[in-house]
């Protein structure tokens, strides 16, 4: 495919970044080009709208990467963007979700009323390395009582199988 292929050619390699050892993929020379932009969005509306039977209620995004593309695909489905933002950003009342991810530790949280029982989901995120970030926002929406149908990312890491970590099928676009 085409478009994949562009995507995957913008998508920098850098070594040794945050930490020794983490081939860090770098995805924002996509979003500073509004081409591969509209790519990636209309990529991600197509095969919801081709492979989900259900109306989408809430795009889930993650902590930060997920906040550049979600608010986008949310709003191509009439469907609500909520985010699952990092520990002691949102106000109010929140569940939260402590994760271990392939380079450190973190916690996620999501406001108690943004998700209502029964509406379905899906989450987006850039990458799925090992899965403790998606996972840990997949405890959320469980908690939230919404109904996860799917996992949506733009890469994968398939060596490290973070898949097996989640609880939803999960779709990546470029695997490495
Ligand atoms: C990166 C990436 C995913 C997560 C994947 O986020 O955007 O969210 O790591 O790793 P995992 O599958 O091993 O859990 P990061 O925590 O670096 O935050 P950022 O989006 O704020 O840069
Ligand atoms: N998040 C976790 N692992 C990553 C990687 N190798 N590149 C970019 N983001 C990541």
């Amino acid at each position: 495919m085409a478009d994949i292929e562009y995507l995957r050619s913008l998508i920098k390699e850098i070594p040794d970044f945050p930490q020794e050892g983490i081939l860090f993929r770098d995805i924002f020379p996509i979003f500073r080009d509004p081409k591969a932009t509209e790519m990636l969005v209309s990529h991600i509306v197509n095969h919801i709208n081709t492979t989900i039977k259900e109306k989408i209620d809430v795009i889930v995004g993650l902590d930060a990467r997920g906040f550049l593309f979600g608010p986008i695909v949310a709003l191509k489905l009439n469907a609500a963007f909520v985010p699952s933002r990092k520990k002691g950003k949102l106000p109010g009342k929140t569940f939260s979700a402590d994760f271990k991810k392939e380079y450190g530790v973190d916690s996620f949280e999501m406001q108690v009323d943004a998700i209502k029982p029964g509406q379905n989901v899906i989450i987006v995120d850039d990458l799925i390395a090992t899965g403790g970030t998606a996972a840990a926002a997949g405890q959320l929406v469980e908690k939230s009582g919404g109904k996860l149908l799917e996992y949506i990312f733009l890469i994968e890491l398939a060596d490290l199988n973070g898949r097996k970590n989640l609880v939803a099928p999960a779709y990546s676009m470029i695997t490495f």
